[in-house]
C-alpha cells in the first residue's frame, strides 16, 4: 500500500472482502468450497492429535459422543418425570389403586407405586447429571493436555523447519510473513480446530437425537422445531462471515495505528522521536486515525447486532406460537404436560445447536486459514540443503577459492548484484575487496559462504563446486564476520563461544579469541568478567558501544580455527588505534589461511597481497597495490581521494 499513514488523508479505505460474491449461486459455491476445504483439513488435524496422544484423542472422541446425547436424555427424563408427577396427582385425587408401570430401557417393565416411580426416575436423572459433570471434566482435562502437547510439537516443527530454510526465504517479505504467522498464530490452531470439529459432532448428535425424540412425540413438533431457528441461522451466517472477514483482514487503518503507536513506545525509536520532536505529531495522527476507525466499527457493530436481533425475533415469535399451541393441546388432553416440558427443552437445544453449528463451522474455517499457512510453510523446501551424496573436501583444506563467471541477482531484483565475476585466490593469500556502497562486496562473501547460490557460473573450493558440498561442512571451514553482525543477549563468554559450538563453554579458547579481537581487556574490566551479561534484556546487562560489539563479533569469528577467514568491514565501527591494532594482529591470524576482507580504509587495504575492485557488480581491476596504482584506474582514484583528504586536513 502506497501511503504510510504518517501524512495524507486519514480516511484510509477498508479493503473490499476478497471476491465477495453477490449472486446466490456463487455464494453457494463459495460456501461449498469452504466446507470442503475445511473438511479436507480434518484428517490432518486428527492425525496431529493422534500423534500427540492416542489415549487423550480417544477419550475426547468418546466423551464428545456421550455429551452429545446428554441434552436429549435430560429432556426425555424431564418429560417422563413430569408425566409421572401428573399421574401421581391423578392417582391420589381419584383414589384408585396406587400401582403404575416403570419402564426401564433394556431391562423391562416394573410395577411400582407412583412415588416409587418418581424416585426411580429421579435416580436416573441423577445418573445423567453426574455423567454430565464427569464428561465436562474429562473434556476440559483432555483438551487442555492435548492443547499443550500439540502446541509444543508444532512449535518444534516450525523451529526445526525454519532452522533449515535458506537465507533468501527470510529476506522475501511474503515468505517471511508466512513464517511469522506459522510461528505466532498456527501452534494453537490445530487444537482449536479439533475442538470446533468435535463441537460440531457433538451438536449434530444432540440435534439428531433430539429430532428423533420429538418425532416419537409429535412429528409436527419436530418439523416446527427444525424450521423455527432458520431465520436466526440465516442472519448468523450472513453477519458472522462479515465480521470474521473484517477481523481476519486487519483493516489497513488499524495497521497504521499500530505502527504509529510502536514508534512512540519502542526503545530503539525513542532517541530520534525525541530529538526531532515527533511525539505530539505522532500522537495526534494516531488520534485522528482512531476516530475514523471507531466510526467504522460503530457502524458495523450496530448493523450486525440490530439485524441479528431482528432476524432472531422471527424465531422467537415462531417459538412462542408453538408453546401456545402445545399448551392448548395439553389442556384438551391430546398432549401431556411432559410433552410440553420436552418441547421446551428440545426447542432450546435445537436452537442453540443451530447457533453453535454455525459458530463451530466458522471457527473451523478460520482455523483452517491459519493451518493452511502452517502447512504451506512446512511444505516449503529449503533451496540450499545437503545433497544426497555430498562431495568431500580435501582434509586438510588448502583454501583455494575460485569464482568462475559468477552472476547473482537477488530474488525479485531487476539488476544482478554480481555480473560475470571471475577471480582466483591462492591458498594462504590475503585479498582485500574494495568498491563503493552497493558494489556487491558483501554479496560476494555471502555467496562464498553459500548463503545463496549463484544465478550463473560457479564457485570452487579446492577445485570442488561448493554446490556439491554439504553446506554445513563448507561453513565449518570458514570463519566469517558479516557486516550486520548479531549482538546476542547472553554473557560475554557466550557471545564469543557461539562462534563454534564445540567451544561454547571452553574458557581458555574463548579468552584467546577475545585477545585476538582486541576485546579481552574490556571484558576483564566488566563487573563479572566473561560471565557478565551483555545487552539490555538482563537486569544487570552491560551496554557496550558499537565498536565494542563489533570486537565481540570479531572474537566470535576468530574462535573457529578455520582455514578460510572472511571479514566484511570488520573495523567500520572501530577507532583508528583499534583498527591499526587489529590489522597488525590480522597479519598473524592470516598466516597459513586464505583471507578475504572488505574494507574502506586504504591504509589497510594496501597491505593485502592482492586487491579486487568491484563496481556495479563487475570486477573492474585486480592486482597488488603497486600494480593498481600504476594502472591509474578506479582504485588509484579512490586511493588518491582518501589520501588527499588526510593531507588536506
Ligand atoms: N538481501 C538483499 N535483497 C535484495 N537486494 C539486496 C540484498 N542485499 C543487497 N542487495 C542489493 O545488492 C546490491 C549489492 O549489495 P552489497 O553486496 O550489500 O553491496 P556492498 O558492496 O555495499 O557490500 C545493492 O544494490 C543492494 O541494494
Ligand atoms: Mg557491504
Amino acid at each position: 500500500m502506497a501511503d504510510s499513514g504518517l501524512t495524507g488523508p486519514v480516511e484510509i479505505p477498508d479493503p473490499e472482502p476478497p471476491n465477495d460474491p453477490k449472486d446466490l449461486r456463487s455464494r453457494w459455491r463459495r460456501l461449498r468450497e469452504s466446507v470442503s476445504g475445511t473438511a479436507r483439513a480434518l484428517p490432518r488435524v486428527f492425525s496431529l492429535s493422534w500423534q500427540a496422544s492416542r489415549p487423550l484423542t480417544v477419550t475426547l472422541v468418546l466423551v464428545t459422543v456421550v455429551s452429545g446425547l446428554i441434552p436429549t436424555a435430560t429432556a426425555y427424563v424431564a418429560k417422563i418425570l413430569m408425566d409421572a408427577v401428573v399421574e401421581a396427582i391423578q392417582i391420589h385425587s381419584t383414589g384408585r389403586a396406587d400401582q403404575t408401570v416403570l419402564h426401564i430401557p433394556l431391562i423391562g417393565d416394573h410395577t411400582v407405586t407412583s412415588v416409587g416411580k418418581i424416585v426411580g426416575i429421579a435416580a436416573f436423572q441423577l445418573v445423567i447429571f453426574v455423567t454430565q459433570s464427569v464428561t465436562t471434566m474429562l473434556t476440559t482435562v483432555s483438551q487442555q493436555l492435548l492443547q499443550e502437547r500439540m502446541t509444543l510439537s508444532i512449535r518444534h516443527q516450525v523451529m526445526d523447519h525454519a532452522s533449515r530454510m535458506h537465507l533468501a526465504f527470510f529476506e522475501d517479505s511474503a515468505s517471511y510473513d508466512l513464517l511469522r504467522q506459522a510461528d505466532r498464530e498456527a501452534p494453537m490452531r490445530p487444537m482449536s480446530m479439533m475442538s470446533s470439529a468435535l463441537g460440531l459432532g457433538r451438536m449434530t448428535i444432540t440435534f439428531t437425537s433430539m429430532i428423533v425424540l420429538l418425532v416419537t412425540v409429535s412429528p409436527l413438533l419436530a418439523v416446527v422445531a427444525l424450521l423455527a431457528p432458520v431465520p436466526l441461522f440465516i442472519s448468523q451466517s450472513k453477519y458472522g462471515a462479515q465480521s470474521f472477514i473484517l477481523s481476519y483482514l486487519v483493516s489497513p487503518i488499524r495497521r497504521r495505528m499500530d505502527y504509529l503507536s510502536s514508534l512512540v513506545t519502542t526503545d530503539s525509536y525513542a532517541k530520534e522521536v525525541k530529538l526531532f520532536g515527533l511525539g505530539p505529531y505522532l500522537v495526534d495522527r494516531f488520534e485522528r486515525l482512531g476516530k475514523v476507525y471507531y466510526e467504522r466499527q460503530r457502524g458495523l457493530i450496530r448493523k450486525k447486532n440490530v439485524a441479528g436481533t431482528l432476524w432472531g425475533l422471527i424465531s422467537t415469535v415462531a417459538g412462542s406460537a408453538i408453546y401456545l399451541y402445545i399448551a392448548l393441546k395439553a389442556v384438551s388432553g391430546e398432549l401431556t404436560l411432559g410433552d410440553l416440558a420436552l418441547y421446551t427443552a428440545a426447542a432450546a437445544s435445537v436452537q442453540s445447536s443451530i447457533g453453535g453449528l454455525f459458530g463451530s463451522f466458522s471457527g473451523m474455517y478460520e482455523n483452517n486459514l491459519y493451518l493452511d499457512t502452517l502447512y504451506r510453510f512446512l511444505d516449503t523446501k529449503p533451496e540450499i540443503s545437503r545433497p544426497e551424496s555430498p562431495a568431500a573436501l580435501p582434509d586438510p583444506l588448502r583454501g583455494h577459492i575460485t569464482f568462475d563467471n559468477v552472476t547473482f541477482a537477488y530474488p525479485g531484483a531487476d539488476e544482478p548484484a554480481l555480473k560475470d565475476v571471475s577471480f582466483d585466490i591462492q591458498p594462504g593469500e590475503t585479498v582485500a575487496v574494495v568498491g563503493k556502497n552497493g558494489a556487491g562486496k558483501s554479496t560476494l562473501i555471502k555467496l562464498l559462504c553459500r548463503l545463496y547460490d549463484p544465478t550463473g557460473g560457479r564457485i570452487l573450493l579446492d577445485g570442488v563446486d561448493i554446490r556439491t558440498l554439504d553446506p554445513g561442512d563448507l561453513q565449518r571451514r570458514i570463519s566469517a564476520m558479516f557486516q550486520d553482525h548479531v549482538s546476542y543477549q547472553a554473557t560475554a563468554a557466550e557471545n564469543i563461544g557461539l562462534g563454534d559450538l564445540d567451544h561454547l563453554t571452553d574458557r581458555p579458547v574463548i579468552e584467546k579469541a577475545a585477545e585476538r579481537a582486541g576485546i579481552a581487556d574490556r571484558i576483564d574490566r566488566l563487573p563479572r568478567g566473561y560471565d557478565s551479561p551483555l545487552g539490555r534484556w538482563f537486569d544487570e546487562g552491560v551496554s557496550l558501544s558499537g565498536g565494542e560489539w563489533q570486537k565481540i563479533a570479531l572474537g566470535r569469528a576468530f574462535l573457529r580455527e578455520a582455514p578460510i577467514l572472511v571479514l566484511d568491514e570488520p573495523t567500520s565501527a572501530l577507532d583508528a588505534q583499534a583498527e591499526h591494532d587489529l590489522f597488525v594482529r590480522l597479519r598473524q591470524l592470516a598466516e597459513g589461511r586464505t583471507t578475504l576482507y572488505i574494507s574502506h580504509r586504504f591504509s589497510t587495504v594496501r597491505q593485502a597481497d592482492r586487491i579486487i575492485l568491484l563496481e556495479h557488480g563487475k570486477l573492474l581491476e585486480q592486482g597488488t597495490h603497486a600494480e593498481l596504482m600504476v594502472l591509474d584506474g578506479g582504485y588509484a582514484e579512490l586511493f588518491t581521494l582518501q589520501a588527499s583528504a588526510y593531507l588536506d586536513a
